[in-house]
């Protein structure tokens, strides 16, 4: 099976500071790969290179087998990779649906300039609560993004991204910040975008959630790949001690 997403020999700088270090990885369709690793590890630096928050020094990146170039985060996304940052990047003064469409906004019609076109308000509305039905994200209150529970504005952002990656979304610590119901929610949701053939790359230091959503781990150690196995009740301390790293 071609992986739809694959990096081959990722390196990164910052000055002295190596980000990324040969790293090789590569993430199924409807799989879900953990990208597990102490802070300043490079799993950030990884993530913000596959969607075009940075640029890689060397290496390459491919979809389905064939290289592409990601140097904007327009690029990723034209090539259907979404990532949910750790800080969610919500407007929180604006509707689920105003921040879906939050610099993509829907207009017509298409044969008008850009700058004339009217908004597609209720096409906008309509869409952003199919996809919120669909990932069974539950609104009391389609309001303020900012009025919403920690889970609730997860879940929004997830479903956000989930409503534009055709291929692959990206998550930063997804469950950081929630309690244990809401989290609950968020695995559901990514287990329902693996059931829909996404590929999912998740960053997360919680090895429950770990063991329970993903099918495969990559474990980095300052900037490079030092192991990559399935998680289970069987490889769990190896996992942990990958991550912790042995002899300094
Ligand atoms: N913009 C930057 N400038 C300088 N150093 C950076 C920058 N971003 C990350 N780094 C460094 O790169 C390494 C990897 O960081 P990062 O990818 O954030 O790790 P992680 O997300 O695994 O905690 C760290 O040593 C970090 O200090
Ligand atoms: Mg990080």
């Amino acid at each position: 099976m071609t992986p739809v997403l694959a990096v081959r020999g990722a390196e990164k700088r910052f000055g002295a500071v190596v980000g990324l270090d040969g790293v090789d990885l590569e993430v199924n369709a409807g799989e879900v790969l953990a990208l597990l690793g102490d802070n300043g590890a490079g799993k950030s630096t990884l993530i913000k290179c596959l969607s075009g928050a940075l640029a890689l020094d060397r290496g390459m990146i491919e979809m389905d087998g064939r290289r592409v170039s990601i140097h904007t985060p327009a690029d990723a996304r034209e090539l259907g990779i979404e990532t949910v940052y750790q800080d969610l990047a919500l407007f929180d003064n604006l509707r689920p649906a105003d921040n879906f469409y939050a610099g993509r906004e829907a207009a017509g019609p298409r044969w008008l300039p850009r700058s004339i076109r009217v908004l597609k308000r209720h096409e906008m509305t309509v869409t952003t609560r199919q996809t919120l039905a669909r990932l069974q994200v539950n609104l009391d209150d389609h309001g303020a993004v900012g009025l919403l529970s920690g889970g609730q504005r997860q879940g929004v952002a997830v479903a956000r991204a989930a409503a534009f990656a055709s291929r692959v979304v990206i998550l930063d610590e997804p469950t950081a910040a929630l309690g244990v119901r809401e989290s609950r929610r968020v695995l559901d949701l990514i287990l329902r975008l693996r059931e829909e053939g996404k590929a999912l790359i998740v960053v997360s230091h919680a090895m429950d959630h770990v063991m329970e959503v993903a099918d495969r781990a990559v474990v980095m150690r300052r900037g490079r790949k030092v192991g990559e196995l399935v998680p289970s009740a069987e490889t769990h301390a190896e996992i942990v001690s990958l991550i912790v790293g042995g002899g300094g």
